[in-house]
């Protein structure tokens, strides 16, 4: 089984990621958590361009720079774990590309965009989506507390809010298309109620 978690930056995904983990952890079974771009030593130097404010990447480079980081994490570690039977948890993954490149980045049609990623994930697809849903406005409040501890903005965070706007919005419309696989929580619940919703639907789901 493979469940991933979607949401702008600063939504709390990564943090209902870990509650997850936490959570199946207690059960006997196998589990593998990963994060995108990232989770492989090739896919991690492709983080490392894709984050470096330093750098500037062509939006259609850098949808293919997600998706090559993507493509590897796939073979090397996704695949082989989901064939065994293991439960894989994705902190974003390749619905990331449809919001981020192609609905705030504008590279590409999104239904484009989607049918490349059944390439680039040889048809690896999660049985489970859930998008941590907040405005705007509340995700640049918690990473403004974050950057309070010393972190700076990433390459992709220093995009402006009207990007984050652009990202929600498809984000919400990928998930009113396919409501099966989706899971929408409202994320500016406290993180235990958070927590419990989605628990809810992923016992169901056990
Ligand atoms: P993301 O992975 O979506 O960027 P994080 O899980 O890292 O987000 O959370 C961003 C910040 O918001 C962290 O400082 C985290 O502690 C805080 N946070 C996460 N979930 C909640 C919540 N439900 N309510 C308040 N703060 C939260
Ligand atoms: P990260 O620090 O992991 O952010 P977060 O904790 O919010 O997941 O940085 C990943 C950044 O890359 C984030 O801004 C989202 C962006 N991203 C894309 O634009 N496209 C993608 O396909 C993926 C996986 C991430």
């Amino acid at each position: 089984m493979i469940i991933s978690f979607e949401g702008i930056d600063g939504s709390g995904k990564s943090t209902q990621a870990q509650r997850l983990m936490a959570r199946l952890s207690r059960l006997e079974k196998e589990i593998m958590y990963v994060r995108e771009p990232g989770g492989t030593v090739v896919s991690e130097r492709i983080r490392d361009l894709l984050l470096d404010p330093g750098l500037t990447i062509f939006p259609f480079a850098e949808m293919l720079l997600f998706s090559a980081a993507r493509a590897q994490l796939v073979q090397e570690k996704i695949k082989p774990f989901h064939a065994r039977g293991g439960i894989v948890v994705c902190d974003r993954f390749f619905d990331s590309t449809v919001a981020y490149q192609g609905g705030g980045r504008a590279v590409a049609d999104t239904d484009w965009l989607e049918e490349f990623q059944r390439t680039v994930t040889a048809g690896v697809w999660p049985d489970k989506t859930v998008l941590v849903d907040v405005t705007v406005d509340v995700a640049s409040q918690r990473l403004a507390s974050r950057f309070g501890d010393h972190q700076t903005a990433d390459r992709m965070e220093q995009a402006g809010p009207e990007f984050f706007e652009r990202v929600r919005s498809t984000y919400l419309r990928l998930a009113e298309q396919d409501p099966t696989r989706y899971l929408v929580v409202d994320g500016s619940q406290s993180e235990d109620a958070v927590e419990a919703q989605i628990w809810d639907d992923f016992s169901t789901l056990l």
